[in-house]
C-alpha cells in the first residue's frame, strides 16, 4: 500500500502526527530531516550553518529519491522539501501526500524555533513564509487536512481522509 507522506510548515505538527500516524497503522515511519541528520551526523541547524542551504536541499533531495518507489511508510517531511518539482515527484511514485494544514500564527506561537534555522526573523517573516508557500503546499497535496485540536484527533482525520487512497 502507498506510503503516507506528510508535508506542512515547521511547527505543524509533521513529525508528532507522523508518528502517531505510524503506530495507529502498524508502519515504519520515517523522518525526512532526521534521516539528514543521521547521515551526515549534524544537526540540520549546522548543515546550513556551514555548507548553506542549497547543500541541504540537495540532501534532502537525496533521500527522497532513495525513498521514491517505497511503500507502506509514513514519511515527515521537512517543511520545504516541496519547494523542488523533483522531491514531490519521487515521493508520488509510491505517496499519498498530506498537507497538514495549521495556521501559521498558532504554530509560531506555540512551537520553539530556536532550531530552525528559517525562522530566525521574527514573527512576521515566518507569517509570510507561509503566506508564499501555502499555494504551493496545496498544489503539490494529495489531501489538505486541518490540524485539528489533538494529535489523535488530527490522526483520525488523516486517517478517514487517506483510507480509499492508498
Ligand atoms: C525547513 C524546515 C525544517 C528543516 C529545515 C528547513 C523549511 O523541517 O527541514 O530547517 O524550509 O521549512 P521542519 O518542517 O521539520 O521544521
Amino acid at each position: 500500500m502507498k506510503t503516507v507522506v506528510l508535508t506542512g510548515m515547521m511547527g505543524s505538527g509533521k513529525t508528532t502526527c507522523g508518528l502517531e500516524l505510524a503506530r495507529r497503522m502498524h508502519r515504519e515511519f520515517l523522518d525526512t530531516d532526521a534521516a539528514i541528520e543521521r547521515r551526515t551526523r549534524k544537526k540540520v541547524a549546522e548543515i546550513f550553518a556551514e555548507q548553506g542551504e542549497r547543500a541541504f536541499r540537495d540532501l534532502e533531495t537525496q533521500v527522497c529519491l532513495e525513498l521514491s518507489g517505497k511503500e507502506n511508510l509514513v514519511v515527515a517531511t521537512g517543511g520545504g522539501l516541496i519547494l523542488r518539482d523533483e522531491n514531490v515527484a519521487a515521493l508520488k511514485k509510491s505517496g499519498v501526500v498530506i498537507f497538514l494544514n495549521r495556521p501559521a500564527e498558532a504554530i509560531y506561537d506555540s512551537t520553539s524555533m530556536r532550531e530552525r534555522p528559517l525562522a530566525q526573523d521574527g514573527r512576521e517573516a515566518f507569517l509570510r513564509t507561509f503566506a508564499q508557500r501555502k499555494p504551493r503546499y496545496l498544489e503539490t497535496c494529495d489531501v489538505e487536512i486541518r490540524a485539528c485540536s489533538t494529535v489523535a484527533s488530527t490522526v483520525s482525520e488523516i486517517l478517514k481522509r487517506v483510507g480509499g487512497l492508498l
